[in-house]
């Protein structure tokens, strides 16, 4: 595990730039497979899950390019093989991406082999929906040892699904199935996040016919081929909200260039809320402490427009610093306050609850999940020895660190590569004090 020593206390002031979208980038590149011609996506970070995807690309005859500096790929799938299922399985536990090359390879090949899959362990994340939505389009979803199986011998068809729940996976499962089905898809409680937006305009780029209508339904009518796509890809909103908790929690000053206003409309009222400054320019977005107290707020997350589970955990490394008691509600994922545990070893008050606190009821307000937290503030942060858990959680471990007193081992780091790019080289633009160890 690769470590860092971080002597907290300074405030993190400077100017940063964050690059595409984890959750749009990674989406995007298994479009590609759907293409005739190759495809170029522009403005991807350096990120671990970027490796990834690439590497399971290259398994299955895609030839895929990096300029890392550029943030330029090009992947060319003209030559789409079968890959061999030893090479897949290596993979296996990596990523969550790996589910969404189903209806792509079927497309293609005719069947498709998916490795038991990796992400944070922030909850049970289920795949379901995401074979439930194959098996309507008329695949054959063998369950094997290690992984799963998918084939279409009669091909895919056009269906109507309406989701339990508004997954991002599941939505992006259906798109990427239905482009190339036969006949019309219509998805009902589709999610319709920034980045399912924008991998809908780069199907239509490819010639794929898509219609989001109100109410959460998405239509689509399947196109016999698809062609290669030029796309830029949206700033990471999560990135830009992780360095803008990172100003507020650290007493700080932080030009965030790329952050984008639109797709972070929710955070920016939030953020306000508790008390932080902003000020919006074209090129991104200054997050400031006010230099005066911080007010506890009461917090539910939501699918878009709601506020992103993403945001929670480093928002709630700042709630620690606010005067009062704020009550944040997850109704995302079921699990997501493990990382409370190290705040709290490190002297902030916070408590979880089974009940859903603060808003309605949610999915696991019957569930025995603690999935509500009451934090009490404003308190003192101490130094502490911290194993990060995942990567949004392992971001906000690092920001507890840097706003505490004292020298912190944050170990465990190489998670938060896989969504933030160059994060020592940013903390170190900052002014943050650390060493690795
Ligand atoms: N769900 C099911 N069954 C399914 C799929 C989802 O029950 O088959 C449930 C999940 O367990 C969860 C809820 O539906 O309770 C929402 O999950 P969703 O499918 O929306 O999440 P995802 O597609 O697996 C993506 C991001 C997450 C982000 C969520 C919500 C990627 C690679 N991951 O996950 O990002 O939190 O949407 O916005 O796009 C992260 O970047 O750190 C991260 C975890």
């Amino acid at each position: 595990m690769s470590e860092l020593r971080v002597h907290g206390g300074t405030p993190l002031t400077g100017e940063i730039t964050v690059r595409g979208a984890k959750n749009f980038v990674s989406k995007a590149m298994v479009a590609a497979v759907l293409g005739d011609s190759p495809s170029e996506l522009r403005n991807v970070p350096q990120i671990k899950d970027v490796k990834v995807v690439s590497d399971i690309l290259r398994l299955h005859g895609v030839h895929v390019e990096r300029d890392r500096e550029a943030g330029v790929v090009t992947m060319d799938p003209q030559r789409v093989e079968t890959a061999h299922m030893a090479e897949v399985n290596a993979h296996a536990g990596s990523s969550r991406i790996p589910i969404l090359l189903c209806g792509p390879l079927v497309h293609r090949l005719g069947e498709a082999f998916i490795p038991d899959l990796g992400g944070c362990h922030i909850g049970d994340r289920p795949i379901d929906y995401h074979l439930s939505i194959l098996r309507e389009f008329g695949a054959r979803v063998d369950k094997l040892e290690s992984g799963i199986s998918i084939t279409a011998p009669n091909g895919l068809t056009g269906t109507q699904v309406e989701l339990p729940y508004p997954s991002v996976g599941a939505t992006e499962q259906l798109l990427l199935t239905a482009v190339r089905a036969r006949g019309k898809t219509e998805l009902r409680n589709a999610a319709i996040e920034p980045e399912i937006m924008d991998l809908i305009s780069v199907l239509q780029r490819m010639g794929a016919i898509i219609s989001v209508d109100p109410g959460r339904v998405i239509r689509v009518e399947g196109v016999e081929s698809l062609r290669g796509y030029t796309f830029t890809a949206l700033p990471d909103r999560i990135e830009a909200a992780s360095w803008g908790a990172a100003a507020l929690a650290t007493h700080g000053d932080i030009y965030v260039r790329g952050a984008h206003q639109a797709d972070m409309v929710t955070f920016l009222n939030t953020f306000r809320k508790v008390g932080g400054a902003f000020d919006i320019d074209d090129d991104g977005i200054r997050f400031r402490h006010p230099g005066t107290e911080l007010k506890a707020i009461a917090l539910e997350t939501d699918v878009h427009p709601g506020f992103m589970t993403d945001w929670q955990q480093p928002l709630v490394v700042a709630l620690t610093q606010a005067s009062g008691l704020s009550i944040v509600h997850e109704t995302v994922y079921e699990n997501r306050f493990g990382f409370t545990e190290a705040l709290k070893e490190m002297g902030a008050t916070i408590q979880v609850y089974r009940e859903c606190l603060g808003g309605g009821p949610c999915r696991f307000g019957q569930k025995n999940f603690f999935h509500s937290a009451i934090i009490s503030g404003p308190t003192p942060l101490h130094a502490a020895d911290i194993v990060v858990p995942d990567l949004r959680g392992g971001f906000s471990h690092l920001i507890a660190a840097l706003a505490a007193e004292g020298t912190s081992n944050v170990r465990g780091i190489e998670l938060i590569n896989r969504g933030y790019e160059n994060f020592e080289g940013k903390l170190e633009a900052l002014g943050a004090k650390f060493e690795t160890v």
